[in-house]
């Protein structure tokens, strides 16, 4: 039964038990909660990490049902002055509740994206988030903690949220999986999770499109088919080929591959570079084809064609095994 939802709503945490990873965070969290002392928080990291998903489920859990009452969301991003945002935050933060929310009293603001703020919005951040701490907490949602203002860092306590990790993800994505009766072999699960690097938006989004699709199980070659990355397999059958084949076998076989699976050569070069750094290989010619394989790069990225650009990595690997 599908009500439409996109995954990543339909399985967003409604509690903190329910928040995969970051354990120590979320830990530390509860027992603020406990004690009911929550600070000014800073939450930063990767994306899909569960920054915006910890702080609802903190809501909720501190103001049960009638949470949304207690909670002010602002994305930051959203190109507003901060005249507004501050006639927003007084008008919220001087209405008192009188109802849910127990014996807490703060009610909770959320900036979300903080870290596309501008300077001088930061700056007046900093005034009032002071004037109004004492029946408000804020929450400062972020991706980078470079682009924050140190001074309103310095009045957060902040956490870190790291990508998460491989087990605490397939644990997460095993219930969604049995949720959806989505037909996954272990390995393309593996596979996934692997792609995904920790973003568990990534990870269910890739998941739900893969499922939609599918007429059988999904197997590894539908996860990378989806991600547009190529095949490892693939990769492996190329390295080979530049190692070993002439050049009349080897650029034809590149050529099709490219064409057939519609794979740039950006990120081929990628994993060929990840197979080149491990392969057995003498010293000074791995060094040679990685430096190669970087020059290439570089030219493509600045505008070099494919075609020649794909001869030339061709070319690199020869020579120096030469
Ligand atoms: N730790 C997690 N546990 C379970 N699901 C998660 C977790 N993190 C992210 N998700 C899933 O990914 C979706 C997006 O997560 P969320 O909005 O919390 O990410 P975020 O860290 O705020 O990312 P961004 O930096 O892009 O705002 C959630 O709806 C949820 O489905
Ligand atoms: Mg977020």
């Amino acid at each position: 039964m599908s009500d439409g939802l996109p995954w990543v709503e339909k399985y967003r945490p409604e509690t903190l038990e329910s928040v995969a990873g970051n354990e120590g965070i979320i830990e530390t969290i509860r027992q603020f909660i406990k004690q009911g002392q929550l600070p000014h928080l800073l939450f930063y990291g990767p994306p899909g990490t569960g920054k915006t998903s910890t702080i609802i489920a903190i809501a909720k859990e501190i103001f049960g049902k009638s949470y949304r009452n207690m909670i002010l969301e602002l994305n930051a991003s959203d190109d507003r002055g901060i005249d507004v945002v501050r006639e927003q935050i007084k008008t919220f933060a001087s209405t008192r509740q009188m109802f849910g929310g127990n014996s807490q009293q703060f009610k909770l603001i959320v900036l979300d994206e903080a870290d596309s703020m501008t300077n001088v919005a930061q700056n007046a951040l900093r005034r009032i988030i002071e004037k109004y701490s004492q029946h408000t907490r804020f929450c400062i949602l972020a991706n980078y903690t470079h682009k924050l203002n140190p001074a309103l860092i310095s009045r957060c306590t902040r956490f870190r949220f790291q990508p998460i990790g491989d087990a605490a993800t397939k644990e997460f994505l095993e219930k969604v999986i049995a949720a959806e009766n989505v037909n996954i072999t272990e390995e393309a699960l593996n596979d996934l999770i692997k792609l995904s690097k920790g973003d568990m938006r990534r990870n269910l989004n890739v998941l739900q499109a893969c499922h939609a699709r599918a007429g059988g199980p999904i197997e590894p070659s539908d996860i990378y088919e989806c991600v547009g990355s190529p095949d490892p397999k693939d990769i492996e059958l190329v390295v080979y080929s530049l190692m070993n084949d002439d050049w009349s076998q080897c650029l034809p076989l590149i050529s099709n591959m490219k064409q057939e699976k519609g794979l740039a050569l950006a990120d081929m070069l990628t994993m060929i570079g990840d197979i080149m750094v491990n392969v057995e290989l003498d010293e000074k010619k791995r060094a040679k084809i990685l430096t190669g394989l970087s020059d290439i790069e570089y030219r493509l990225s600045s505008g070099g064609s494919e075609k020649i650009q794909t001869s030339g990595m061709i070319g690199v690997v020869r020579s120096a095994l030469d």
